[in-house]
């Protein structure tokens, strides 16, 4: 599908990466996009370099009603953006109890879940549309420094194939993104190298053109993508090793 014309919606559009989503969708045409954040309040700046199309809505993707109300609220949506997401950098066995764990589960996986589900009857009635989940590349390889956020992303992986499956008969593109280190927000703790926030959003609205399902933006994510192909025990040795940046 286009870009030019679509409307969108972008969670957590008030974060690293959300903004670039509005920049990237502003300046591909779309002709509108709500943005989602928790506090709309954090929004303003976004609201005011893009007055004419961007729409502040509040919306936290963990909330039944709130997600409810965004349905309700924003009935056009052709293109759903589940960018929201958090990582506590917790190792499985390292981190003193489980509360950040549950907390990745609820926003990563429950949180994108109810977000396809509220607007996958949306989608269907503006003629199937597209949804991009922002997963990552440790949703396939474990990142033991941050193992708990690896296994919620390989939970968003799974729900982002049984989705598509699900509404590939109502014609709804489902894509997964997986970067390595995306040089923003919660990456900015990890180690090198990093691929930029703006080819992460550009890799994943060309996907939405080409109607591609699952994209690798950045020279790492390709290699690892390529590497699981080749010789996926070596990639989760190496992976195993890593550390963040601060301890690095
Ligand atoms: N940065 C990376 O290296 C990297 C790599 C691969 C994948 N990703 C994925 O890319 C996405 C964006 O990452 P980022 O680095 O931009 O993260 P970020 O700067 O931490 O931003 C995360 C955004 O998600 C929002 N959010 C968190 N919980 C929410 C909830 N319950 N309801 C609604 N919004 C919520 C945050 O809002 P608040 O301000 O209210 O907390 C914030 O706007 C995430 O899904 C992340 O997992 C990131």
């Amino acid at each position: 599908m286009d870009i030019a014309n679509s409307i969108a919606l972008v969670t957590g559009a008030n974060g690293g990466l959300g903004q670039y989503y509005v920049d990237a969708l502003r300046s591909q045409g779309a002709a509108k996009i709500y943005a989602g954040a928790r506090n709309p309040k954090a929004l303003e700046a976004l609201v005011a370099d893009h007055p004419d199309i961007v729409i502040p809505i509040p919306l936290d993707i963990t909330d039944e009603h709130s997600v409810n109300q965004a349905a309700a609220q924003c009935p056009d949506v052709t293109l759903l953006i589940n960018n929201a997401g958090v990582g506590f950098n917790q190792g499985l066995i390292a981190a003193p109890n489980l509360s950040q764990a549950r907390m990745e589960i609820d926003v990563n996986y429950f949180g994108t879940l109810m977000m396809c589900r509220a607007f996958a009857p949306v989608l269907k009635h503006n003629g199937g549309g597209a949804i991009v989940n922002m997963v990552s590349m440790v949703a396939r390889v474990n990142l033991p420094f941050n193992g708990s956020y690896s296994a919620s992303k390989a939970a968003t992986l799974s729900l982002t194939q049984g989705v598509r499956a699900e509404l590939a008969a109502q014609g709804t593109l489902v894509i997964a993104v997986l970067p390595a280190t995306i040089d923003i927000g919660m990456g900015k703790s990890y180690p090198d190298p990093k691929v930029s926030p703006e080819e992460v959003v550009s890799d994943a609205l060309k996907a939405v053109i080409d109607s591609a399902e699952e994209v690798y933006p950045g020279e790492q994510a390709k290699q690892m993508a390529a590497q699981l192909l080749s010789d996926p025990k070596a990639l989760e040795k190496a992976v195993a090793t890593m550390l963040p940046s601060s301890t690095q």
